[in-house]
């Protein structure tokens, strides 16, 4: 396996040393194809797509869609792997995916820590397990999409409501198996804010607790707010204060990681979306400056 021998040699900064992505992102939907097809180059550092929604897309979608990624660095982001599926892995698809990477040479591949059903595909993102022999399943399972793919994949920890058969913290298992399978960790602050509200846990314990060499890029998102206690994680809305607020404590910890904004229903508008990726780059730029400041301060020291 010819990438875990480079990949050890890495000593794991991804975002350092194998992905040439910085800055800020925004997702690739469909229905967003026209206007980002107007965007200026430096509007956005990076795009995100889903491969499931683009593998075979030809026509005037297929032609708009290259056009794009001949332009901007692509972050794959799939939906439907099914990481921790009893079912079979679905080989096709990672091959699929591998294909369609090559094609648009996309840099990094990132996935979710769940599974989409059994047998059947239910296109929603449902927990794991929490169990120490879920995290051996599910890491092996990881490594052998690794192998297939020949790279090392992102993991996505994700929001949930239920947490059945719990036998450790859901940080506890998703270091366990980030570790396990030596894969990488796509940290999605709306994500850690949600689930902190959810199940009552302090989301800055949470941030301070994930391993800052295996984090490659972060998410950022809106949600619904259902209740002050019950948060639902729907991509359709702003992102809040608190949430920007957590970037903030991200970039503190990991240091100024690629970050993509996710907007997958209710859409603003371009102009308002940009707005939100542009917020992006200010608490970037500011952290890097305060970092200048701290690590001048501390040679004047
Ligand atoms: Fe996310």
């Amino acid at each position: 396996m010819w990438w875990r021998c480079l990949s050890g040699s890495l000593a794991f900064t991804l975002h350092h040393m194998q992905y040439p992505i910085k800055g800020a992102g925004l997702g690739l939907r469909r229905a967003l194809l026209s206007d980002m097809a107007k965007l200026s180059d430096d509007a956005v550092d990076f795009l995100e797509v889903a491969p499931e929604n683009w593998i075979g897309v030809g026509g005037r979608f297929g032609r708009q869609f290259r056009a794009l990624t001949e332009r901007f660095p692509l972050i794959c982001h799939g939906l439907s792997l099914s990481i921790g599926s009893p079912a079979p892995l679905d080989i096709r698809l990672l091959n699929d995916i591998k294909k369609f990477m090559r094609e648009h040479k996309a840099i990094l591949y990132s996935e979710h820590l769940s599974y989409c059903g059994d047998h059947g595909q239910l296109y929603d993102l449902m927990p794991i397990p929490f169990t120490a022999e879920a995290v051996e399943f599910v890491a092996a399972r990881i490594k052998q999409a690794q192998d297939i793919l020949e790279r090392r994949i992102v993991l996505e920890h994700v929001s949930y409501y239920v947490a059945p058969g719990q036998e450790m913290s859901e940080i506890e298992f998703l270091n366990a198996v980030i570790e396990t399978a030596d894969c990488g960790l796509l940290v999605d602050v709306n994500n850690i804010f949600v689930n902190s509200v959810n199940f009552g846990y302090d989301a800055e314990s949470f941030l301070d607790a994930l391993p800052v060499h295996r984090a490659a890029y972060i998410h950022i998102a809106g949600h619904y707010v259902e209740a002050e206690d019950i948060r639902i994680d729907t991509h359709a809305a702003d992102v809040i204060e608190p949430v920007w607020a957590l970037l903030d404590k991200a970039y503190g910890r990991f240091g100024v990681l690629p970050t993509l904004l996710e907007r997958d229903f209710n859409f603003p508008g371009m102009a308002h979306l940009l707005s939100e990726v542009g917020r992006i780059k200010i608490a970037q730029a500011q952290q890097l400056k305060s970092g200048r400041a701290s690590s001048s301060d501390a040679r004047a020291g």
